[in-house]
């Protein structure tokens, strides 16, 4: 027998064992070499000694109850490694099978996070108690980095709770549960208040249920819900392929695919089978480049920017408690919201407490829709509400050690509201301003204090959008940018840090994607092509019906405003294509966008959209304009990925997480690229095929798609965007 390494036996008087997973030097426990030997010794030893054995708990000595898959090793998995994949996950599942089918009860004690291989062990246990532990998630998370739960996560859920639920509650969307939903949808049995309860309550099923078996193991059990062949689940299965188009939308995304096949096969087949099936299906997401792009965006990338690798080192962490957010209308309300909703007191000013007031309401209809769905409290909506003070008097900010301002774009007006209040709230407050698109340096100027003044760039709808680019002037000290990135995590939002440029990273990066579509109606091409284009490329918002929301308008002044600098600066203004459209859609035809009623699209009364414009096909479309399908997709893709590395050359970007990160969760890069830069080191071929392609795109559709000097140095190097 091997000795265990990362589990420690205990085994009390009354015969009940508890394996306590504790890797070594390690702050979490992961499905590694180590545990691969640990659990096999286990299964060894629980099988000689059986008689002693009244039954087993799982619980672990780390914060968490068990992390997954080592994503270290993964990411580096290439087409070679596949078989020794494979052969490590058998290995693992094999073991914890022999001791669930041991005949003893067998126990997780959930006391943390259970993600991915966490939740997979637990699954291969009789029976769940969860510990209500604050920041504890629950789930199968596996879907959002591009692969499988492949620990046996697939076959047990199916069997758990059907084929139906396993694929829309754990599966697919990879939801994470808190305990207390995770009671409520199934994924376990009990929950507890104290680790103690959580213990005693597992010793009590063991002394209980003797004979404990798993559903699954017992004769004559049949999947709930029933299989594809049986007639009852014939009238559930119109909804999956619709679902998952949804979820996908015809773009290279593997996972959800492969989820489905394994879930849906391996429910027709015996459970030993079934597992063997989702394996398969697991070490052809692992050793492909869409898990490797999203292992690196959505876990290392992420850590980085949300651990502050962009946060100035040294200076200390000072809490803001009290913030001012200036101007009450859509992003100010939902600024105001995010504050509070994370414990801060807020003083939401606009012209008059009237108009503030309206902004108030905006997180009274939120916290009214949270109550319904029982996602909240009456107290907890009460004590929210208390923190957000509506005021039109600049005097009830004095106390503020924060100050976001969120009026109209006006530059002039910015400068006005900052006067107004700059020596009623407290003498160092940070100073932010929530503009898309004007420059901090130039805002900067309006206010005494320049070093403290900081861009905060946030996304609407700011309750639901997870990122804030944080943008530095000229003038922004490092104590200000620290502040402020400290608040941006106060607030559980992503943050950011970029330097001031026009558009800074996200609105620069954003009007490539949009002109790219827009120039290809202006060409002639179809415009529902266009639009099924970036739908399939895996944008999440169509490219003419996102322009529609902006409104043609402003980014046309932003254009002549920006074109005008320039000129007068002597430079001169790059034209591009998408400008003769986007100027005969105002000029010539009224259509403005979706506030002004009519865009690409017609709109209803109520505002609601339609179909997109038969005018446009009238006026722009030309018969035999049609460009290789593959082109539509990639001149967005490209355009933007190539504006990336510029932002980079020019200092705007100063880490390739912060692209990758900004640019899926702030602009809908396509996920599965794994962002921006990430997209261009997985591109076929690496950065010389992206470059080769670029430069065809350049012969085709114009100079804009040349490849910048970094990106041609990088290429000949051989070496790939990362920090
Ligand atoms: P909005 O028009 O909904 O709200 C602006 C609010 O400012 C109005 O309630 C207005 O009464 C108030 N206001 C005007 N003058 C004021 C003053 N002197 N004192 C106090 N309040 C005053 O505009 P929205 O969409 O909320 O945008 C606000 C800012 O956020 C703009 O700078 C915009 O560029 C930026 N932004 C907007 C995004 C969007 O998607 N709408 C996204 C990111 C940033």
């Amino acid at each position: 027998m091997t000795e265990s390494t990362t589990i420690r036996w205990e085994q009390d008087e009354t015969g009940i064992v508890t394996l306590v997973l504790d890797d070594p030097g390690q702050s979490a426990n992961t499905m590694n070499q180590a545990f691969k030997d640990s659990i096999a010794a286990v299964a060894d030893r629980a099988e000689a000694e059986k008689d002693s054995i009244r039954g087993i708990i799982y619980t672990s000595a780390k914060k968490t109850f068990f992390a997954g898959g080592d994503l270290k090793d993964m990411i580096k998995a290439g087409p070679e490694d596949a078989q020794a994949a494979f052969d490590t996950g058998t290995a693992i599942k094999n073991s914890l099978r022999r001791i669930e089918t041991l005949g003893k009860p067998v126990v997780a004690a959930i006391n943390g996070a259970a993600l991915g291989g966490g939740y997979e062990i637990a699954l291969a246990s009789h029976h769940r108690v969860a510990l209500d532990a604050p920041g504890s998630r629950i789930g199968l998370p596996e879907v959002t980095l591009g692969l499988l739960p492949a620990g046996g996560g697939v076959t047990r859920t199916v069997r758990l709770m059907g084929i139906t639920d396993a694929l829309l509650k754990v599966l697919l969307q990879g939801t994470q549960y808190t305990p207390a939903r995770a009671l409520e949808n199934g994924l376990v049995h009990e929950i507890a208040a104290t680790r103690e309860e959580m213990l005693a309550k597992a010793r009590a099923f063991i002394d209980t249920h003797p004979e404990s078996q798993q559903p699954w193991d017992v004769k004559g059990y049949r999947i709930p819900g029933g299989t594809p062949s049986h007639p009852k689940f014939a009238a559930n299965l119109p909804a999956f392929p619709a679902n998952l188009k949804k979820q996908i939308a015809g773009a290279p995304m593997p996972a959800p695919r492969n989820i489905m096949a394994a879930a849906v096969e391996g429910s027709q087949v015996d459970f030993e089978t079934a597992l063997t099936i989702e394996a398969r299906y697991f070490t052809e997401l692992v050793t492909g480049q869409v898990a490797k792009n999203m292992i690196q965006a959505f876990f290392f990338d992420l850590q980085a920017v949300n651990s502050g690798a962009s946060r100035p080192g040294g200076v200390a962490e000072r809490q803001v408690r009290r913030v001012a957010v200036l101007g009450a209308g859509m992003m100010g309300a939902g600024i105001a919201y995010s504050c509070a909703r994370a414990g801060l007191d807020v003083v939401l000013k606009d012209v008059s407490t009237e108009a503030a007031e309206k902004g108030k309401a905006y997180s009274e209809k939120l916290l009214a829709k949270a109550l319904s769905r029982g996602r909240t409290t009456e107290a907890k909506r009460d004590e929210l509400l208390a923190r957000i003070t509506p005021t039109g008097d600049p005097a009830d900010l004095a106390g503020c050690d924060a100050v976001i301002e969120a009026v109209f774009e006006d530059t002039a007006l910015k400068h006005k509201v900052f006067q107004e209040i700059q020596d009623v709230v407290e003498p160092d407050a940070l100073l932010c301003s929530n503009t898309s698109t004007l420059p901090i340096t130039v805002l900067a100027q309006g206010v005494e204090r320049p070093a403290d003044f900081i861009g905060l760039h946030f996304f609407s709808p700011v309750d639901k959008m997870p990122l804030v680019e944080i943008i530095k002037g000229d003038k922004t000290g490092d104590e200000a940018l620290a502040r402020a990135f400290d608040l941006v995590r106060r607030i559980k939002k992503t943050p950011i840090v970029v330097n001031d440029s026009r558009g800074f990273f996200t609105s620069r990066v954003i009007g490539h994607f949009i002109n790219e579509g827009v120039a290809m109606v202006g060409e002639g091409i179809e415009p529902a092509s266009v639009e099924q284009a970036a739908a399939q490329a895996g944008y999440p918002a169509k490219v003419l019906s996102l322009m529609d929301e902006l409104t043609l308008t402003l980014p046309r002044k932003i254009r002549d405003e920006t074109r005008r600098a320039i000129e007068e600066a002597g430079g001169s203004w790059p034209e591009h294509p998408a400008d003769a459209v986007v100027d005969r859609m105002v000029d010539e035809f009224g259509r403005p966008g979706r506030s002004g009623g009519a865009g690409f699209y017609e709109y209803g009364e109520d505002g609601r959209r339609g179909l997109l414009w038969p005018g446009l096909r009238e006026h722009f479309t030309r018969p035999g304009a049609e460009i290789p399908f593959e082109d539509m997709q990639e001149r967005m893709l490209f355009s933007e990925a190539l504006d990336s590395v510029r932002c980079l050359e020019e200092n705007v970007l100063t880490t390739v997480a912060d692209a990758n990160i900004g640019s899926i969760m702030g602009i809908g890069f396509p996920p599965w690229t794994g962002g921006v830069l990430q997209y261009i080191n997985g591109y076929e071929g690496g950065l010389p095929g992206f470059v080769a392609r670029a430069r065809q795109l350049a012969e085709r559709y114009g100079d804009r798609f040349l490849p910048s000097p970094l990106l041609l140095e990088k290429a000949e190097k051989g070496e790939t965007f990362h920090d």
